[in-house]
């Protein structure tokens, strides 16, 4: 049981509360992570707040201008009637579209018409409780997203294998450990079966896969599957197309597992939230693909999802699918797009900058970054909480610790101009402490 799930139960022994607790109910908790320090950094920090994952510009979030100007115009029916529960399927339909324009070497016929749920999170947990239990293991990245523990370990008691994906094993590695992540695999294909989750971009670490490693995973997957163990692939691809380097593969990895081998699973979860910059909309798709994924499969599929959504949420929003819609047809958005992303280029290039002139600091260590919204430090005989209080109380600037070792900046949140000063401060900050 995680301590701050037992200081609950203790608060609630004795009341009709606890008593009544179900198992899972005593499991659950609210994490000291990202959004409680969050939390705290709107309050202390509100000009230099890297915490949060989302995208700002002059201190307002960006908008496409398809969400804004649709938003007053959406007709009763796109707005308060019920929406089918997998989704409305013009929505669907056209996410569909989009992945394969966006993913050329995806297959239209070998993928299921994506489903759309409330929020990447919630497909992720779908997707938790269709295949994994107290029997499974999961590979992970370590670090990864925190809520990834809460989802898959608390609420369906899988456990969580966390392998140091990115050049942990060597302070010269400068990408992906394939050889550890290879290694974890290998050991899983014993049991029979794998299931891994990919997130690239990656939260934390803001690393995605070059060309090269990209097609070391897909071997990795292949030669497992060849060797005869089942293999789930979830690709977590909540910052897809934010890839600011020409050396990393512009495709998700789902493209190329949808189709590599009958014992690969491979589903996509991803949504408009960071890519069309909507985060509070509460919208995301569910794909399936595997080679040989029948039409009886595909539906099948489909209805098991359902039976999640339909047991849990029971469908999605409906106003923001048909504002989904808009996004997807407005001839204004690939422009507005494409300047969001040089935005946050920008800002990832003045962080590379600052990192590639302040060489070898003696306590901070940023992990590979190349893409996505966050980059994070290792932290070498320093507390990552203490640096993080320090830097939120005396400098009034944001950042998460994730437990003492990591800590993570998400420079997506910055304006360009603040992010010299602000990275002088944490590098001045690391170094006194
Ligand atoms: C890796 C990762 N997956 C999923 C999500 C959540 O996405 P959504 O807001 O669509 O639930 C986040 C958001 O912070 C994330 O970092």
């Amino acid at each position: 049981m995680n301590p701050l799930a037992s200081e609950l139960n203790a608060v609630l022994a004795g009341s009709v509360s606890g008593r009544l607790l179900s198992s899972l109910g005593r499991r659950l908790f609210f994490p000291r992570g990202i959004i409680a320090q969050s939390n705290e950094a709107k309050l202390l920090a509100p000009v230099k707040n890297a915490t949060i994952g989302m995208a700002f510009h002059n201190g307002q979030p960006l908008i496409l201008s398809a969400i804004s100007d649709a938003m007053p115009t959406l007709s009763a029916k796109e707005t308060v009637t019920y929406a089918p529960t997998a989704g409305v399927e013009e929505v669907r339909k056209a996410w569909k579209d989009s992945l394969l324009k966006k993913n050329p070497s995806l297959k239209a016929d070998g993928i299921t018409l994506p489903a759309a749920v409330p929020g990447i999170t919630a497909g992720i947990s779908f997707m938790a409780d269709l295949f994994l239990d107290e029997t499974s293991t999961l590979i992970t990245s370590d670090p990864c997203w925190d809520n990834y523990s809460l989802i898959f370990s608390e609420r369906r008691g899988a456990k969580l294998r966390g392998v140091p994906f990115f050049g942990a094993t060597s302070s010269s590695a400068q990408g992906l450990d394939i050889a550890a992540i290879s290694a974890a695999i290998r050991e899983e294909a014993k049991t029979g079966s794998v299931r891994i989750i990919f997130n690239f971009p990656n939260n934390p670490s803001g690393y995605a896969p070059t060309r090269a490693e990209a097609d070391a995973l897909v071997d990795i997957i292949r030669e497992t599957a060849e060797g005869g163990a089942d293999i789930l692939v979830i690709c977590d691809d909540a910052y897809f197309g934010l890839f600011y380097e020409d050396d990393i593969s512009r495709e998700s990895l789902f493209g190329r597992l949808a189709t590599l081998h009958e014992k690969v699973l491979a589903i996509k979860i991803d949504g408009p939230t960071k890519e069309d910059y909507v985060w509070g909309l509460r919208v995301a798709f569910v794909t399936f693909g595997s080679l040989g994924l029948l039409a009886e499969h595909q539906d099948a599929l489909g209805k098991k999802l359902m039976g999640a959504i339909r047991s849990s949420v029971s469908c999605a929003n409906t106003p923001a699918q048909y504002l989904i819609l808009k996004v997807l047809s407005d001839p204004r958005t690939a422009a507005e797009k494409q300047a969001n992303y040089e935005l946050l280029r920008g800002r990832y290039r003045a962080v590379q900058a600052f990192v590639a002139q302040h060489p070898d600091h003696p306590k901070l260590s940023p992990m590979p970054f190349n893409s996505g919204y966050f980059m994070s430090f290792r932290c070498k005989g320093l507390d990552a909480e203490v640096l993080r209080q320090t830097l939120l109380k005396e400098h009034g600037i944001g950042t998460i610790a994730l437990g003492p070792g990591i800590l993570r900046v998400a420079f997506a949140a910055l304006d360009e101009e603040q992010i010299a000063e602000i990275y002088g401060t944490i590098y001045e900050t690391a170094g006194k402490l």
